[in-house]
């Protein structure tokens, strides 16, 4: 993939927010989005499968489907998903310099269906990067938590499981697995934080490495 920094094709900035189910994701991109607001800047916060009213339909099949989905079939539809949220949404607010806070994207696919559902992980990204014109994220924020942790926190909170959340914990370890060895493979483009700490203090780190982007006279 090649990387946005000093081309300004969009004026905005993009952040995503990875991690297991149950990392606190929602969590922290509802922080960010206080604190960015706050500060003066425009967001759009947005998240995979569902930012789009196409999207809503496809993350209805692809976490509620009774029947059963291949992998294959699976990975094209969150690209699907993918292509028409980056175009008809991210995009446009990037070019408006807006910042957009999405949860989950690229890496999110590599991570389950390449490690999880066992696919090839550079198709799942090629794939993905067809699906959206090669669009990277400036930051993304990787909250790390173990697998067996993140399904107490999902048990607690007494929701329904998806399709992906009933997974079993061996799949939930592939995964997690998987986005650390992304992070460690792009650390530029990544924030690692421990997702066991306080949501105050994962705040305050993400912050900390998002303040310099904020400021760079690129945008
Ligand atoms: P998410 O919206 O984070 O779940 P929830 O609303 O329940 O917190 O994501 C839904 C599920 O979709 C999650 O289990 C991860 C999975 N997923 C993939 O398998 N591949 C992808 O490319 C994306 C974006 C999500």
């Amino acid at each position: 993939m090649t990387g946005r920094a000093g081309q300004s094709v969009e004026p905005g900035l993009f952040v995503t927010i990875e991690g297991g189910d149950g990392a606190g994701k929602s969590t922290q991109a509802a922080l960010l989005e206080e604190w960015l607001v706050a500060s003066g800047r425009t967001v759009v916060r947005t998240r995979e499968p569902g930012g789009t009213d196409f999207g809503l339909e496809v993350r209805e099949i692809v976490l509620h489907s009774r029947g059963h989905i291949t992998p294959r079939a699976e990975a094209l539809l969150y690209a699907a998903d993918r292509a028409q949220h980056i175009a008809t949404k991210v995009r446009p607010a990037l070019d408006r310099g807006e910042v957009v806070i999405q949860d989950r994207y690229i890496d999110s696919s590599v991570a389950y269906q390449g490690a999880g559902r066992v696919l090839d992980g550079a198709e799942i990204r090629r794939l993905s990067e067809w699906a959206t014109e090669d669009l990277v994220p400036d930051l993304t924020v990787l909250i790390d938590l173990d697998e067996s942790l993140a399904r107490e926190r999902l048990n607690s909170a007494q929701k329904r499981f998806d399709r992906l959340e009933a997974e079993k914990n061996e799949f939930h370890r592939r995964v997690r697995e998987s986005f650390l060895s992304i992070a460690k493979a792009e650390p530029e483009r990544f924030v690692v934080v421990d997702g066991a700490l306080s949501p105050a203090e994962i705040s305050a780190r993400i912050r900390h490495r998002l303040t310099p982007l904020l400021v760079s006279p690129a945008r």
